[in-house]
């Protein structure tokens, strides 16, 4: 087994996904080397909730041996990803004296505590506890306290939270799948890891990542993560309408909507028609494509107009200077950046894993992979401060001082 492999495991609403990688190189800038991307149709998921457990195990072994074989090497560990609309997010201020006359490692670990001890209600578990800025004194937007005189500190913790069932129901079908969950991270951060440039999350940025039940969102401006979300629609809302507006199955409707449909209606020639099947079996009718864009467009107007809003009224908009990056299996539709431009009336780019990854990153260049690979990424930060890969033998080593990104067994 090899120490530096690193392996991240999206169990998504329509397909699971795993992707193994490599650390090598610069250790305190560290890329990943795709070796492996395995894919499975998702079993036993409706939304967040599991309806068989022994479904979704199988999915999440047949996308990591798939992966494992691409690679030629096995792991024992995976970085997963959770999301859903359980998950909370929200920023917590902790304030301590400082002890010596300067701020020392026991002080930012003492505001730390201080910062995490709300109360975290018995059917909920923390993810996630990012320190965001310290304050000294008076002093504020200070990202590394250490060192400097004073004799208050305080410190501004983001806190994510997930219920504890759904946390429990990944990290079974994990383990019955043979593997263990190095650690759980929310979906919209590993997906921003891997499509967000650390220039925009600087300028300020929103990732969207359409998938299909859910819409995760993930907001940055200075730097900090300001606003995450998981938003219950995606896709498959859009084929739902499909089903209705064309009178097709629901396999038609995908289909149509994966082959045929623009998310612009400008975008698609009047004239143009598609076969649909008709009424009765070896039937086929034509059907305007304009009409399956405009179905389209219209839901997908409502969704991306509720997201812009969303983030109106929480006085985000006017700091994403970076605009909006979208990404997601729907992101794939001809035509959906012109129309969140005009929606958001802000730079609008696609997402795709890219930067930072070597060997075989065409294999992860798509927006359906941006979560994994964004696991994997995020394993690879890990790595760098901790030394742990997916296939260790140390197990039980210790999470080093400083590493605030917990997972709780
Ligand atoms: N070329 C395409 N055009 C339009 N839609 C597409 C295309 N390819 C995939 N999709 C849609 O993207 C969605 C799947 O995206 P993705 O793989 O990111 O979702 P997921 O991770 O399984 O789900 P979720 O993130 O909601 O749990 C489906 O609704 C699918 O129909
Ligand atoms: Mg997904």
């Amino acid at each position: 087994m090899r120490a530096n492999l690193i392996a991240g495991l999206d169990i998504g609403t329509t397909k699971t996904c795993a992707v193994i990688g490599e650390v090598i190189g610069d250790p305190r800038r560290p890329g990943l080397t795709i070796l492996g991307v395995g894919q499975a149709r998702t079993g036993g998921l409706r939304g967040d909730a599991v309806t068989n457990i022994e479904e979704m195990t199988e999915s999440v072994r047949a996308s990591l041996k798939e992966a494992e074989l691409m690679a030629g090497a096995t792991v024992d560990r995976v970085y997963a990803g959770i999301g859903g609309d359980h998950v909370r997010a929200n920023s917590s201020m902790g304030v301590v004296a400082i002890s010596e006359d300067e701020v020392t490692a026991d002080d930012v670990e003492r505001v730390h505590v201080v910062a995490r001890a709300v109360a975290l209600p018995p059917d909920r578990e923390m993810l996630h506890a990012i320190p965001q800025e310290y304050r000294v004194d008076h002093q504020r937007g200070i990202k590394d306290p250490l060192g400097m005189a004073g004799v208050r500190l305080e410190a501004e913790i983001f806190m994510v939270t997930s219920a504890l069932t759904v946390a429990a129901h990944i990290r079974k079908a994990t383990n019955r799948a043979g593997y263990r969950v190095q650690e759980l991270v929310l979906e919209p951060l590993a997906g921003a890891r891997a499509v967000l440039t650390e220039d925009e999350k600087e300028v300020g940025v929103v990732m969207v990542e359409i998938g299909a039940s859910t819409t995760d969102i993930a907001a940055y401006f200075e730097g900090k993560i300001r606003h995450v979300a998981v938003l219950p629609f995606g896709g498959s809302t859009l084929t739902a309408d499909l089903v209705q507006g064309l009178s097709v199955p629901w396999a038609e409707a995908q289909r149509a909507k994966e082959h045929y449909a623009t998310a612009y209606t400008q975008l698609v020639d009047p004239r143009e028609t598609v076969e649909l099947p008709g009424p009765s079996p070896n039937q086929t009718r034509a059907v305007a494509r304009e009409l399956i864009a405009h179905i389209v467009e219209q839901r997908l107007d409502e969704m991306l107009g509720f997201i812009q809003r969303d983030l109106q009224d929480q006085e985000l908009m006017e700091r994403l200077a970076a605009g909006v990056v979208l990404t997601g299996g729907a992101a794939a539709l001809p035509g959906i950046v012109e129309l969140a431009q005009q929606i958001f009336a802000a730079p609008v780019r696609l997402g795709v894993p890219r930067e930072g990854l070597g060997g075989l990153a065409d294999s992860v260049g798509r927006p359906k992979f941006t979560t994994a690979t964004g696991l994997a990424l995020w394993g690879a930060d890990r790595f760098r401060e901790t030394g742990e890969g997916a296939s260790t033998l140390t197990s039980g080593m210790l999470t080093k001082l400083g590493t605030w990104l917990k997972e709780f067994f």
